[in-house]
């Protein structure tokens, strides 16, 4: 699909500050198009090539959306000579609305249309193509007379360049069409007229006196869009809560006339369903957050309960086997903490190994200092991943501060590195200690103590990586972890 902004910069002359302005209008227009009840078409002459004919591209198309469209094809994109559009290039030219007919090759007949010159910067920049079904055709309603004239009052400030508005935003899709409630004001703020559905809306916001001849404050409802539109001459958007929980989102549009405020469109669009889902959305976020809180607490509780109980204990074994557990219920519960701040699939590891390293560092009891380091990052990791990952994490440092160093060892302290990568490859964390070293018998593989099976376990079959231990030449132990790229 070709932007309006790829078309312009490929075949027209625009300069940058005119093409934004036809961008904002393109983000505009469905006003337009809605009051107008026409389909519209904006156009650009091409950059002038020497000797060829002249022509005009097709930058922009919207349709009604209360009545049938009359252009069923998509344009946008097309060139035309600008002497076969004619109309289109007498606007272009004379600067001024040039209305006519032209011959529908679908629907067999002419139909009418209106060529608007829009105005930017002192010159025409682009003409805007209306093109309608005959009034005979469609017969007006009270409000299309009214939103025919309120069109007319635009396409006069389309000319003098004051319609799209200087750094307008564009229009969101939550935006208020014309269908969702239309209501013009005049200049002091007071109502002229309001559609059946905008009527509606004041009844949903517990307005039911008749609005007409009446300020929006005066009939109850308290928002200062519409003074501050007419005041500043600029479209305001607001949302006006009502209760019980009515919320109405509120377009203002200034109509202007030489440059003062001669009234205003104001959009209304009942947006409380919308609403109410973020809200629906928002709470169920916080319901997860809360759950992983609870988690956190009852295993925090847990943990508690065994070193109660570990106290008790007249065995030393015993005692050292729930302390064990303890801190294995621990290490969890640190991945339930972070998630409750922060829910989501996906965890930050650092933070976790933060926590593991402070636990760590809690358990040493050699009377050597132990110094743990952490270099790089994992950065964020599923949620299933890092459970395990952080239990696995927790017993390789557990066991560097427990096994590596004896207090009969040389006085200077005890180093720990903990390296994390993430990569292309996967994930990596390594654990190196300058302790004592392993066993020369020593094989992971092997190896029936309880400890390291829960990390083959957790790292070889939970998570499909692998794990290697081994002796450093300088002495001590290398601990090195791997994962799989899926598992982040
Ligand atoms: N960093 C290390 N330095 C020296 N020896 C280690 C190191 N890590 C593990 N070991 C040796 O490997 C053995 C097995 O470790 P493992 O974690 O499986 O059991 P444990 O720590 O003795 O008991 P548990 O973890 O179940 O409380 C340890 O007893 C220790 O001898
Ligand atoms: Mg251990």
């Amino acid at each position: 699909m070709t932007t309006p902004a790829e078309l312009a910069l490929t075949c027209t002359e625009l300069s940058p500050a005119e093409l934004a302005h036809l961008q904002r209008l393109l983000g505009a227009w469905s006003v337009l198009a809605d009051l107008s009840f026409s389909d519209l078409v904006l156009v650009v002459p091409t950059t002038p090539i020497p000797g060829e004919e002249r022509e005009l591209v097709v930058i922009g198309q919207i349709r009604p959306t209360n009545r049938p469209t009359l252009l069923e094809q998509d344009l946008v994109g097309q060139t035309v000579r600008q002497a076969a559009w004619a109309l289109s290039t007498a606007a272009l030219e004379r600067g001024t609305v040039v209305r006519g007919a032209v011959h529908h090759p679908l629907i067999g007949e002419s139909v009418p249309v209106e060529n608007i010159p829009v105005g930017f910067g002192g010159k025409v920049v682009a003409v805007l193509v209306r093109v309608y079904a005959r009034p005979s055709e469609a017969p007006l309603s009270v409000y299309g007379k009214r939103y025919l004239d309120v069109f007319e009052r635009l396409v006069q400030m389309i000319m003098a360049s004051e319609f799209p508005f200087r750094d307008e935003d564009v229009g969101t899709e939550e935006t208020p069409r014309v269908g969702d409630g239309f209501v013009l004001v005049d200049g002091e703020g007071r109502v002229e007229f309001a559609s059946p559905n905008a009527i509606n809306a004041f009844h949903r916001m517990g307005v039911y006196s008749t609005p007409e001849g009446r300020t929006f404050t005066e009939l109850g409802i308290e928002e200062s869009a519409v003074q501050w539109a007419l005041a500043a001459g600029r479209p305001v958007m607001e949302e006006v809560e009502r209760r019980p929980d009515v919320v109405v989102l509120v377009q203002c549009i200034p109509l202007l006339e030489e440059v003062a405020s001669t009234g205003a469109v104001i959009l209304m669009r009942d947006v409380t369903d919308v609403r109410r889902l973020d809200r629906l959305l928002l709470s169920k976020d916080a319901a997860i957050r809360e759950v992983h809180h609870r988690v956190k607490n009852n295993l925090q509780t847990i943990s508690s309960l065994l070193s109660l109980q570990a106290r008790r204990l007249p065995s030393d074994d015993g005692r050292a086997a729930l302390y064990e557990a303890e801190r294995r219920v621990r290490s969890i519960a640190v991945v339930h903490e972070i998630l409750s701040r922060d829910p989501g699939d996906q965890v930050p590891f650092g933070e976790i190994v933060q926590s593991l390293v402070r636990m760590a560092e809690d358990s040493v009891v050699s009377a050597r200092v132990v110094e743990i380091t952490v270099d790089g990052n994992l950065g964020e990791v599923t949620a299933d991943v890092a459970t395990p990952l952080a239990v696995a994490l927790a017993e390789v440092l557990q066991n560097a501060v427990e096994h590596a160093f004896r207090d009969d060892m040389a006085p200077e302290p005890g180093h720990v590195r903990v390296a994390m990568s993430a990569g292309r490859e996967g994930l990596s964390i390594t654990v190196r200690d300058n302790g004592l070293g392993l066993d020369e018998a020593f094989d992971i593989e092997r190896t029936a103590s309880l400890g390291l099976s829960i990390v083959r376990d957790l790292v070889v079959s939970q998570l499909g990586g692998s794990i290697t231990m081994g002796r450093l030449p300088e002495g001590g132990t290398e601990v090195a972890i791997r994962l799989p790229s899926n598992g982040h």
